[in-house]
């Protein structure tokens, strides 16, 4: 029997992460941060100098780079061309550029093909945008975590050094746009998931409430 698959999708700042990983540890299983990869790929076209707005240069080069993704929640780690880029993918040049070349098309048939393979049989926290829509439509349990934009904001900006609540909303809200109005595999609810809004509630609050549908649906 094919094993657990947890899908848990939002826009960004909505607690994917943090609620991932708990949600694996606390099970056992793997987790795979999908973001990290669009990150890592977005690092490496900024390093070969492509130019991120060149949708036909970014798809012409998607190919090139190893990516390699670790799947322990207590250590995520993500390595192009063996170089570990845990740290840079988080810059705020990569984070500039990401949704741009997450756009691409080509891009996306590469990482999709990719994830469904660390995937395989399952027993895995997925975290991303179209996790449940298009990389798992099959998973287990859905999840489609949502925050007001103001918490989101506070959130992020306290893990970002040097950055206010105002520019983080606003450099959100302009992602949020560019993520959920792309063509090619937007952010959006899946059929079958379960919206969680996380504005009022504790790291640990959505943890349980994860657990608790993982216990209901399987
Ligand atoms: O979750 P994050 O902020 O690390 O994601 C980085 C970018 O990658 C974000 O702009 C949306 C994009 N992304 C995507 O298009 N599909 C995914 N499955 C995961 C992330």
């Amino acid at each position: 029997m094919a094993g657990l698959v947890v899908a848990m999708d939002g826009p960004s700042g909505s607690g994917k992460s943090s609620v991932s990983r708990g949600v694996a540890r606390a099970l056992g299983l793997r987790y795979l941060d999908t973001g990290a990869m669009y990150r890592a790929m977005t690092w490496w076209m900024l390093r070969q100098g492509v130019d991120v707005a060149d949708a036909a240069a970014v798809a012409a080069r998607c190919g090139e780079p190893a990516l390699v993704s670790g799947t322990d929640p207590d250590a995520p780690a993500i390595h192009v061309d063996g170089v570990d880029v845990a740290g840079p993918i988080r810059q705020a040049d990569v984070t500039g550029a990401v949704s741009a070349v997450a756009a691409v098309p080509e891009v996306r048939r590469r990482l999709v093909a990719l994830q469904r393979e660390i995937v395989g049989d399952g027993d895995i926290v997925v975290e991303g945008r179209d996790i449940g829509t298009v990389v798992c439509p099959d998973a287990g349990v859905k999840v489609y975590l949502t925050a007001s934009a103001e918490a989101r904001a506070r959130r992020r900006s306290a893990e970002v050094t040097g950055s206010t609540v105002e520019a983080q909303q606003a450099d959100m809200a302009r992602r949020d746009t560019l993520d959920s109005t792309r063509t090619t595999d937007p952010l959006s609810m899946a059929a079958g998931a379960v919206e969680l809004d996380t504005t009022e509630l504790t790291l640990d609050e959505v943890i349980a409430e994860v657990l608790r549908l993982v216990k209901e649906r399987t």
